[in-house]
């Protein structure tokens, strides 16, 4: 039996770093607000001119040298961003010129913050069916440039990042499920409403921001992440004890905390980094996965299980041996 294998993680985020406080100079907010209701300290910002292809390239390029390889050795570039550089090509295309793998294929996936969970499903697929011997996923995001920074119930809750992954054909265990999810009937509950066949004033007048009923994304959130973590569990007979590490979307730490609890799971099995970039997104999880592994509390061999909710409202898992 063959499986996608993640052979490689990178991740990268921009150098300047707002923090609470700097945020609290000009939106009626406060680091204590920030950090008891959401566990954010700081978000990583994107220089001005630097892009989501700028941030996905660094991610994508620790990845390939982690996983010991050469940017020609990818035969397929599957990008999860909401905030792509160009309507189009795809970031993915773009990215893909960069590194020079050119003729296999490159695109984007689109589920906002469960982006990058799908993206690894769809490459997943690929691998399995024989389509591609090795995938880079990337999730890359430069949402602060869609935040309305008057509106203190959203702009202190995103930041800027990118993450990756290079997936490998292998007879060793790799990607053991994923299971995804959408219901776009909650679309108004977290969107942002101007787009291109709407007209394309509000995106070119830089209004096109963000909007969130938050009470009820953190309600849901909740309810779905517990769920895809016991549904993930029964596809495949496993026990959350057997977990080594639950990696969930970095959003809110009481968002993580519920979920954990719910699960009954300590949380010194939960991969936490919203504190230091707060929601970054698609690039949220994959950030997340690199850090554990670069600093080594994720090791070869050991069961993870990832999991993200967003926008749509979209959420899903993927279950791996690493
Ligand atoms: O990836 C999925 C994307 N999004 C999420 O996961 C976010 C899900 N939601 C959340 O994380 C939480 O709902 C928030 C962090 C957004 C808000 O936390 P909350 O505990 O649900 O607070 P709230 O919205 O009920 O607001 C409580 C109070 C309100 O004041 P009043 O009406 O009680 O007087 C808000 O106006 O806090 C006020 N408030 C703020 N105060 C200081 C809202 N935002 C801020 C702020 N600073 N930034």
């Amino acid at each position: 039996m063959t499986y996608a294998r993640i052979i490689g993680t990178g991740s990268y985020l921009p150098e300047k770093v707002m923090t609470n406080e700097e945020l609290a100079t000009f939106v009626d907010t406060s680091d204590a607000w920030i950090r008891e209701r959401s566990g954010i300290g700081q978000r990583h910002i994107a220089a001005e001119g630097e892009t989501t292809v700028d941030l996905a390239e660094h991610a994508s390029r620790r990845a390939i040298e982690a996983a010991g390889l050469q940017p020609e050795d990818i035969d397929l570039i599957v990008m999860a961003t909401t905030t792509p550089d160009q309507v189009f090509p795809s970031s993915a295309c773009l990215l893909q010129a960069r590194l020079g793998n050119v003729g296999s294929p490159a695109f984007d996936i689109q589920a906002v913050c469960s982006g990058f969970v799908y993206a690894l499903s769809v490459a997943d697929q690929f691998v399995r069916n024989g389509s591609a011997k090795r995938a880079l996923v990337i999730g890359a995001e430069t949402f602060t440039r869609i935040l309305n920074w008057e509106d203190r119930t959203t702009c202190v809750l995103f930041g800027d990042g990118a993450g990756a992954v290079v997936l490998e054909a292998s007879e060793e265990q790799g990607i053991l499920s994923t299971h995804l999810h959408a219901d776009g009937r909650y679309s108004e509950c977290l969107h942002v409403p101007p787009g291109v066949s709407q007209g394309y004033q509000a995106v070119l007048e830089g209004r096109a921001w963000v909007e969130m009923k938050g009470s009820e994304v953190f309600r849901m959130a909740v309810a779905k992440m517990g769920e895809v973590v016991e549904e993930a569990l029964e596809a495949n007979g496993l026990n959350r004890e057997e977990l080594d590490w639950l990696i969930p979307h970095q959003a809110n730490i009481r968002i993580i905390k519920a979920t954990a609890r719910k699960l009954h799971m300590s949380m010194d099995k939960v991969v936490l980094t919203v504190e230091h970039h707060g929601n970054t997104s698609a690039a949220s999880i994959p950030l997340a996965l690199d850090a554990a592994v670069r600093d080594g509390r994720v090791q070869r061999g050991q069961l993870l299980m990832l999991e993200a909710f967003g926008g749509g409202f979209t959420w899903g898992s993927a279950l791996l041996r690493y």
